[in-house]
């Protein structure tokens, strides 16, 4: 999830774009850079690390003035966050720019391709491949328009691309697949941003493309067309939102609007990583399939949310693979002494990839010899650098403390590793993973249905948001759900919250419900080792007791909607792939509940995003 800037207009290029990755930093932040078309020539200059550092360097190096450029900041996926990875890239000759947003998937058959013909690609990325492909484009008549629309056609993949030509001053041009774009419509200037708040200083009014859609701007006029050359329409709209506003998309908190942007994050997690038979593709992880096919333990470390993300994994890994599997809080691994052999899979999981915790335990993995895989949503981030190989959950930036889609990116990494397993073991058939993955292709579907349920949730939250005290429960998946949801509870609405695996209820916790406790309930899918009537028994269990039940439960479960108080329908998924969807009313419930008390959704008191101390 990059940040892209274009610009064409009388103002100095360079201002404008560096203003609008200021805006746009939160995007990603690994490094940034900018590209500006004068004198028949692009010259163009890239930094890692954040912004700052790219200011600092065109302040030293006096970029020319211009009036045409694109500019970028950068959330890495393919390659490492440093110089030569950071963007804009250039064609072979230098002549055309490129900024990238997305993932292309087919980037390694199409830079053999390159090669092959004699060309030299100096960065690990996948968007070199397109600054080439345009430039010989251009190198061959076209205009860069048609050049976009002829490359976009050769791409697969979810992409925002932004491109000029060197020896073109009048336009900047741009194409869009499941990635974001946006057209600000100036006055004898236009504008191209990942979304408003990129150019909300300059105009209110915004042009938003649909899919597989090329757009050029010049200084008098935005033209779109589809990816065959046919005239095409966006929308045109108004910006109401002020500039903080914007940076949030006109979410409230960064948090809510990262809850909202889950289905795009699952999509992206599931990218690139399988075929259209299901067969797995997970180039990522760099452990041959002999070494995988010796481990004889898994033990999945991480803290808090992530440690959720890895209970829920070891139903999945353990029932798909049959390697035993343990999950352990990551400062409690270390200090046990574990047992662990060449043959023991440690997988590390962590949104930020900096947890003092789970790197420490990792250290001590390492030093142990196990092998040790990260599942990680930060680039180049410590605990991916120091383990054997890693899949990125490619959420993008988690800027609310509290981790939402790092938690649901997490859970499809998890299943993606332990279908992988089962493919290279052959503990699974290929057409028994390949029904698993297709249950996953529909997940954004799924966890959409239940986000456009957000208003009944919300005043659920205004019903209950004098209550001091709240119990979750959970079966099965389901259990570590109730858990997350409890920890979203207290961490977010300083509220007292508990979650309990449901058949512990009655050895202990029962003794907590009195007269209108409202009790979360989270109902395993029907037809599985009678799990579910047995969460219908707990259910009726508290609720004799005087609890109030919100019941999460199938869409169609007639069974279990006489015991729910309050009942939120669930799309029909797997038991294993259930937390997906059961997690966001909890999510949501949380960030509604802490909003209506007055708090700091994204920053909780004594909290920090990323806890890099022990
Ligand atoms: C809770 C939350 C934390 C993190 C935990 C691990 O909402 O965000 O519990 O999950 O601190 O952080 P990472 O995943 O960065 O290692």
């Amino acid at each position: 999830m990059c940040g892209i800037v274009g610009y064409v207009g009388d103002q100095q290029a360079r201002d404008v774009v560096i203003e609008g990755l200021r805006r746009l930093e939160y995007r990603g932040y690994d490094s940034a850079g900018i590209a500006l078309v004068h004198d028949g020539v692009i010259t163009s200059a890239k930094r890692a690390g954040k912004l700052a550092n790219l200011e600092k360097a065109i302040s030293e190096e006096a970029l020319p003035a211009a009036t045409v450029g694109i500019g970028h900041t950068r959330w890495a996926t393919h390659g490492a966050p440093n110089d030569v990875n950071a963007h804009p890239h250039l064609g072979a000759d230098g002549r055309v720019a490129v900024v990238h947003n997305g993932i292309l998937e087919n980037f390694a058959r199409l830079r053999d391709e390159l090669e092959r013909a004699g060309h030299d690609l100096v960065s690990e990325t996948d968007t070199e491949v397109a600054a080439h492909l345009l430039e010989l484009e251009v190198q061959s008549g076209a205009d860069l328009t048609t050049a976009m629309q002829n490359v976009c056609r050769r791409l697969e993949g979810a992409f925002t691309l932004v491109a000029v030509d060197g020896q073109d001053p009048t336009r900047v041009v741009a194409a869009r697949r499941n990635s974001p774009l946006v057209v600000g419509i100036g006055e004898g200037e236009n504008f191209i941003g990942s979304d408003v708040s990129a150019f909300i200083e300059h105009t209110r009014e915004a042009l938003e493309l649909g899919q597989d859609q090329v757009v050029t701007i010049t200084r008098d006029g935005v033209a779109v067309t589809d990816f065959d050359g046919n005239a095409a329409e966006g929308r045109r709209y108004h910006v109401d939102w002020d500039l903080a506003a914007a940076e949030k998309d006109g979410f409230d908190w960064f948090m809510r609007k990262e809850i909202f942007e889950q289905p795009r994050a699952i999509g992206d997690a599931l990218l690139g990583r399988h075929d259209e038979d299901g067969l797995l593709q997970l180039d990522e992880v760099r452990i041959s399939d002999d070494e995988l096919r010796d481990i004889d333990k898994i033990i999945i470390i991480g803290c808090g949310t992530a440690n959720y993300a890895g209970m829920v994994a070891k139903y999945a890994i353990e029932h798909w693979t049959r390697i035993p599997c343990e999950v352990e809080l990551a400062h409690e691994f270390r200090y046990r002494d574990p047992i662990l052999t060449r043959n023991t899979l440690v997988v590390a999981i962590s949104q930020s990839g900096e947890t003092a915790d789970t790197l420490m335990a990792i250290r001590h993995a390492v030093k142990q010899k196990a092998r040790v895989l990260a599942i990680c949503n930060t680039n180049g981030s410590t605990i991916p650098r120091e383990s054997d190989a890693v899949i990125y959950t490619h959420a993008g930036p988690e800027i609310g403390v509290a981790s939402t889609k790092g938690f649901l990116t997490q859970l499809i990494a998890c299943y993606l590793l332990g279908l992988y397993l089962a493919q290279v073991r052959g503990t699974k058939f290929g057409d028994e993973i390949g029904a698993v993955v297709r249950e996953l292709a529909q997940m954004p579907d799924r966890a959409q249905r239940v986000l456009d349920q957000s208003d009944a949730i919300y005043a659920l939250a205004k019903r209950f948001k004098d209550e001091k005290s709240f119990l979750f429960l959970g079966r099965h998946a389901g259990f570590p759900v109730a858990l997350e949801g409890a920890l979203k509870l207290k961490e977010l609405a300083y509220i007292h919250a508990e979650g309990f695996a449901a058949g512990e209820l009655k050895h202990g916790p029962i003794a907590l419900i009195d007269q209108g406790l409202p009790v979360f309930c989270v109902v395993p899918p029907r037809g599985r080792d009678q799990l579910h009537d047995k969460m219908i028994s707990a259910i009726q269990e508290v609720r004799a007791r005087g609890a109030l039940t919100i019941v999460l439960a199938e869409e169609d479960d007639t069974e279990v909607a006489p015991y729910a108080d309050v009942l939120i329908k669930l799309p029909i998924v797997p038991t294993l792939l259930q937390p997906v969807v059961a997690t966001i009313p909890m999510q949501l419930f949380a960030c509604e509940l802490a909003t209506l008390l007055g708090h700091d959704v994204d920053q909780p008191r004594n909290l920090a995003k990323s806890v890099t101390v022990e």
